[in-house]
């Protein structure tokens, strides 16, 4: 941030400091903020690229990227001047109204991908509402009122009353029962169970083309193709959660590509900010239902995220990340081969390793002691989703430290 912004911010930080006296950082997260998560001990204040440094200056190299969003790395100097541009610009005005850079990033957005409009939102989890609501409409126009939405056990789409119905995981759904009707859950990577589910109120399927939140569980070969030929011969819309895997994530602009297919839907978020909140719903001509007063968002779109995204898409494009991503991913997947690691999977630059024992977190605390990120997601496995510029140099860094961390 330009120096003009060094004081004013210096002041709000000793202003707080007064204010709360002598507690450190989580100890104000434990007073103030509502416990939904567990986080590490360690509070970030800059970051660099693939690097993020804490309070006390340690540095970090990071194999996490924010949960596969920075995909341009911390502090990336051209996101940063596009937001200061704009900010200076105009930041919000609602969608009462029309703004440039929410139609070229549409655009853009289209252009990249299949036929197709776009609804933008804030959140992988109101991308993937859009979605639901979409189905839905397009099941009472054209399928006599269908409305059941297949999807598999152990997804993960969003945390909303929907999405988090959607999502195959009964841990985040059931403390909020009753939850809403319409979500058949189905083993991955199983057409039979797909087709065994389908009914006269079936009006999707909704699949993740890898499943991330759960580690890295990819589609088998042909798996999706089987599943775009049953629903057409069902009619049935096809909905790509793309939040985690879209944008350049795979080595391919988008999951969908690695298939010889395109979906009707396709959501997105994540990294498509480069940190900056925002989602995508795209539908195709097909499904393409929505009409003036169906939904809404009062930030979704705004000029600052879509200058933002534009950014982000633009230096992707420039810089070539894409196939930079597959050649990194391919040299990661090697570098944890090398470390003997059980199960190592992945495509691109979404990477995961498994441990015989319930080891993975005590690795993740052992990593993050030696200055390096990376992300447990449950006592066996590892998830590994680096912003996509990441070096061979960084990946060789990453492979030195994830050594001794493993002994
Ligand atoms: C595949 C997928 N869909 C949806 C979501 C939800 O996105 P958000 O947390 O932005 O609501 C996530 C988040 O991890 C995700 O991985």
């Amino acid at each position: 941030m330009g120096g003009s912004w060094a004081g004013p911010a210096r002041a709000i930080r000793l202003w707080c400091e007064m204010a709360v006296g002598v507690l450190n950082t989580p100890e104000l997260a434990d007073k103030y903020l509502m416990q939904t998560g567990r986080r590490l001990p360690v509070t970030f204040v800059r970051g660099e690229g693939c690097l993020l440094y804490d309070e006390d200056g340690k540095e970090y190299l990071d194999l996490v990227a924010g949960i596969a969003v920075n995909l341009l790395g911390h502090a990336h100097p051209e996101v940063a001047a596009a937001l200061i541009g704009q900010a200076r610009t105009l930041v919000h005005t609602s969608n009462l109204y029309f703004t440039r850079p929410q139609v070229e990033l549409a655009r853009r957005l289209v252009d990249l991908s299949f036929p197709s409009r776009v609804f933008l939102c804030n959140s992988g989890a109101e991308a993937n509402e859009a979605a639901i609501k979409i189905a839905r409409k397009w099941g009472a126009h054209n399928r006599e009122g269908a409305f059941e939405i297949i999807t598999s056990v152990g997804s993960f789409h969003g945390r909303t009353l929907a999405t988090v119905t959607a999502g195959g995981q009964q841990k985040y759904s059931d403390p909020f029962k009753p939850l809403p009707d319409g979500f058949v859950h189905v083993p991955y990577n199983d057409l039979d169970a797909i087709k065994a589910a389908t009914t006269e109120r079936t009006v999707a399927v909704m699949l993740e083309p890898v499943m991330g939140e759960i580690g890295i569980i990819l589609s088998a070969p042909g798996y999706l193709a089987k599943v775009r030929s049953w629903c057409d011969e069902k009619d049935l819309l096809l909905i790509l959660d793309e939040v985690q895997t879209g944008l350049g994530r795979t080595g391919r602009w988008f999951a969908y590509q690695h298939h010889g297919i395109t979906p009707d839907v396709m959501t997105l978020a994540k990294g498509l900010g480069g940190g900056v909140p925002i989602g995508a719903c795209l539908a195709s001509p097909r499904a393409d239902v929505f009409e003036p007063g169906d939904h809404g968002s009062t930030f979704g779109g705004n000029p600052l995220a879509c200058m933002a995204a534009l950014t982000v898409i633009s230096v992707i494009e420039r810089d070539g990340l894409v196939g930079h991503a597959a050649e990194m991913g391919e040299l990661l997947h090697g570098a944890l081969l090398g470390l003997g690691a059980k199960d190592v999977r992945g495509i691109g630059l979404m990477q995961a390793f498994e441990f015989a024992e319930p080891r993975a977190k005590a690795f993740q605390q052992a990593c993050l002691e030696s200055g390096l990120i990376v992300n447990a997601v449950d006592e066996n496995s590892v998830r590994l989703v680096p912003p996509l510029i990441i070096t061979g140099a960084e990946v060789d860094r990453a492979q030195a430290t994830m050594q001794q961390a493993i002994k």
